[in-house]
């Protein structure tokens, strides 16, 4: 196997970045098939946190290609200002990106129109990150979006942000913002930012091909997580993009015998932030204590994640929604350290989400005995093998993997590289 896709399974937070991270070790390639900067990967190298939005996790090896595909929604300033951070940690210094020319662009009335859009939702809110990405994913969808190969045409640049002046004027107007579109101004600065992104373009499809070909490892790197997905999640309450395995297909320009395998990240709980149906979600001082074990704080907006139990129901569809050949479990060590574990088995009256939707899912739990040991956390996060974890704890796991009948891959038991557990290899 030379190829494996990584996504979410749940909606988002599950931890990719710091598996992708680990798996790039042996890959070279890392390419990102979706969204923007809505999705913050946290990357912990030699005790030194490193916060990405838009950069592949892949940037923590030097030389390691990393890749922007045509899927994704890039704000160019944000990009600036993450490589220049990640350079200061003396990364990304040997010309390894590449962002693909079909990439769409998020510009300053992208973000401006997704937070007023949000001040005035009243109930109705999405709770989205207030970075552009509906927006930008709206345009792309109505024909009016402006490519990373439109920046490098300061002709067609003009026009394409011309039209999008007369569509969204009347809606900046209907806020109470006027002449938010300054076309000439854009472009002055569209300008700029076409000069130091000339030299990262590239036709992604056609990258990804050519190191497969030479038989190289290629990681696709998904963002947010299956729940989030614009056609297969929580709808509306879901991001605007394709963040299931098939993403990696559209989002890069590949065929989908490109790739060889898919895992699924899940932590050992349920987090989400923003609206939208989330049936096991605690309310209360239980809900707190799993966000503050967990530091359940979001990397992109700093937004206090709301918790939960582990939702099995949930973890079925996405991995029938992905073709799940392996899953990952982040952040056992949280949970280790809880007095009582229940996980979610199926919902009442047999609703089944795929068919039936969420909106009417009731959590049914199975309590899972013997939590509680005090020593119990200190010692599944210094776990190095299976057999170092206590027998509940691994029981746990094989419920899950019997469960979603997805064999599990990969255990984190802490933020650390080396605290993971790998029991299959991913190339
Ligand atoms: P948007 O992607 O900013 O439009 O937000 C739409 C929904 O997706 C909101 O509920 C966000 O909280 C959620 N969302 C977007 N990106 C992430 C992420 O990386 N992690 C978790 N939730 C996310």
């Amino acid at each position: 196997m030379t190829t494996l896709a990584v996504v979410g399974a749940q909606w988002g937070d599950e931890g990719k970045g710091k598996v992708v991270d680990v798996l790039a070790a042996e890959a070279d390639l890392v390419a990102r098939f979706a969204g923007g900067n809505n999705a913050g990967h946290t990357l912990v190298v030699d005790g030194k946190k490193i916060v990405t939005h838009l950069v592949p996790s892949g940037c923590t090896y030097p030389g390691t290609r990393c890749l922007l595909g045509a899927g994704m929604v890039i704000d160019p300033e944000v990009f600036a200002e993450e490589i220049a951070e990640i350079r200061k940690h003396g990364l990304l210094q040997q010309d390894e990106l590449r962002v693909s020319l079909d990439a769409h662009v998020i510009f300053p009335f992208h973000r401006e129109l997704d937070g007023l859009r949000e001040d005035a939702s009243g109930a109705q809110t999405i709770g989205t990150t207030r970075r552009g990405i509906g927006p930008a994913y709206e345009a792309k969808v109505g024909r009016r979006g402006i490519r990373v190969r439109d920046l490098l045409r300061p002709d067609r640049l003009c026009d394409r942000l011309e039209r999008n002046k007369q569509a969204l004027e009347p809606e900046f107007a209907r806020l109470g913002r006027d002449r938010v579109i300054d076309v000439d101004a854009l472009a002055e600065q569209a300008a700029g930012w076409a000069q130091w992104l000339a030299p990262m373009v590239c036709d992604a499809g056609a990258e990804v091909l050519e190191f497969i070909r030479a038989g190289k490892s290629v990681l696709f790197e998904g963002a947010q997580g299956a729940l989030l997905d614009v056609d297969h999640g929580t709808y509306p309450y879901v991001t605007s993009s394709s963040t299931i395995a098939g993403g990696a297909c559209t989002g890069l320009g590949i065929g989908p015998t490109m790739i060889n395998g898919v895992w699924g990240i899940t932590k050992a709980y349920t987090t989400r932030v923003g609206a939208g149906p989330f049936p096991t979600k605690l309310e209360g001082e239980a809900g707190e204590r799993i966000r503050a074990m967990g530091g359940e704080y979001g990397a992109t907006t700093g937004r206090p994640r709301d918790c939960g139990w582990l939702d099995l129901p949930a973890l079925r569809l996405a991995a029938r929604r992905n073709g799940l050949t392996g899953l990952v479990v982040t952040k056992l060590d949280v949970l280790a350290r809880l007095s009582t574990v229940e996980i979610c088995t199926r919902y009442q009256d047999d609703i089944d989400p795929g068919r039936d939707g969420f909106d009417d899912a009731v959590a049914v739990y199975e309590s899972i005995p013997g939590w509680g040991d005090p020593t119990w956390g200190e010692r599944v996060s210094k776990a190095r093998s299976l057999d170092d974890l206590p027998g509940p704890v691994r029981a746990y796991l094989d419920l899950i993997a019997e469960s979603i009948e997805v064999p599990i891959t990969m255990v984190s038991v802490g933020a650390d590289r080396e605290q993971t557990i790998y029991l299959t290899p991913a190339f």
